[in-house]
């Protein structure tokens, strides 16, 4: 595809964490849409953060008795988007209509359907159900990156950077056998790090078994599972379940929301293995790959003519198999918008 890649609309994007959503109005831009989400009995409203009279963003308003009210001259409109109320005359315009969004909760996540087409069922939401593993101590966390979210899905379907990038989590030690492969409409990737010093138990001369397979479900899930088996210790094969979920904001920004069960060696307090992951996703990939993306400007990769790795075959599988996503729905909306009988 030339030039920098569309979104695709008719699918489940993560907007916000579930606890990011209160009584209070939040806003978050999405596909290059604002929304504006809150709580109405328990469930999340999504709607478009722009009213239809002036154009004021909704949530520069207040939620009065479960109504949105425009904070610049008043109209009121219920959780579908419909005008209830002019604060003047009392009259609401008919005319008034704010588009509303699909959401599911799941998963600690508020998912949202972008797009124009009735939403597909709630079940081809990616589940990740490690999130409400109590026993598990999950951390979850969000990042605000100025880059493409193909350049950060890059990013994840390319682990070799952990060499380079992740000093904490093997660094120079981490040289992986690679393989990529597809499974029903999933792209994986795979690192195995046959023996290798452990960064559980650093300085110590101890040596550990490392394997990574990361998922990537559309548009924008990937499902990194890590199993770590030190040798020679009875605990067998430690299983780490993370998730790295992009939404995009606008076609240079990200919404990256992050999980992960705490790893061997991140620190035993919630703070610390927190602490271990805002290091490695916050102050070590992010600023690489909003680098990445100011070298690159506005070109699409594709236009910048990369030289390819073997090890970019995951990466790859990603962008050509969204590009034909992306390609089938525009498609599918120019055959709805052709003429009858033509
Ligand atoms: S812009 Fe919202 S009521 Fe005027
Ligand atoms: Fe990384």
């Amino acid at each position: 595809m030339n030039g920098r890649m569309q979104y695709l609309y008719n699918a489940w994007y993560a907007a916000a964490w579930a606890n990011e959503i209160g009584a209070a109005l939040f806003a978050r831009t999405l596909l290059d849409i604002p929304i504006v989400l809150f709580r109405e009995g328990g469930t999340v409203v999504a709607m478009h953060d722009r009213c239809p009279h002036r154009f004021a963003p909704l949530s520069r308003g207040a939620l009065v008795a479960g109504q949105i009210r425009c904070g610049y001259h008043g109209l009121s409109f219920d959780a579908r988007g419909t005008c209830m109320r002019n604060l003047f005359s009392g009259t609401a315009p008919k005319a008034a209509k704010v588009r509303t969004f699909p959401t599911h909760e799941q998963d600690k996540i508020v998912w949202i359907w972008m797009g124009d087409r009735p939403p597909v069922g709630v079940e081809r939401i990616p589940r990740l159900e490690f999130h409400s593993d109590e026993a598990l101590g999950c951390v979850f966390g969000y990042t605000h990156a100025r880059a493409h979210y193909l350049v950060l899905s890059d990013n994840l379907m390319d682990l070799t950077h952990t060499a380079l990038l992740h000093p904490g989590f093997g660094g120079l030690d981490y040289i992986p056998a690679y393989k990529c492969w597809v499974e029903h409409d999933e792209i994986i990737s795979q690192y195995i790090v046959d023996r290798m010093p452990s960064f559980i138990e650093p300085g110590q001369n101890k040596f550990l078994h490392n394997e990574d397979k990361i998922r990537w479900i559309a548009p924008g899930t990937h499902y990194l599972e890590s199993r770590v088996t030190p040798e020679g210790e009875a605990q067998g094969t430690l299983l780490i379940p993370s998730a790295h979920i992009l939404s995009p904001e606008t076609s240079s920004t990200t919404h990256y929301f992050w999980s992960s069960a705490p790893f061997p060696g991140s620190g035993s307090s919630d703070a610390e293995a927190r602490a271990a992951f805002v290091q490695a996703f916050d102050h070590e990939d992010k600023p690489m790959v909003e680098a990445v993306q100011q070298r690159m400007g506005t070109a699409d990769l594709w236009d910048s003519n990369p030289v390819l790795l073997a090890t970019d075959a995951g990466a790859v599988r990603v962008r050509r198999r969204l590009s034909e996503l992306i390609e089938a729905e525009r498609s599918h909306r120019s055959e709805m918008a052709a003429p009858a009988g033509r």
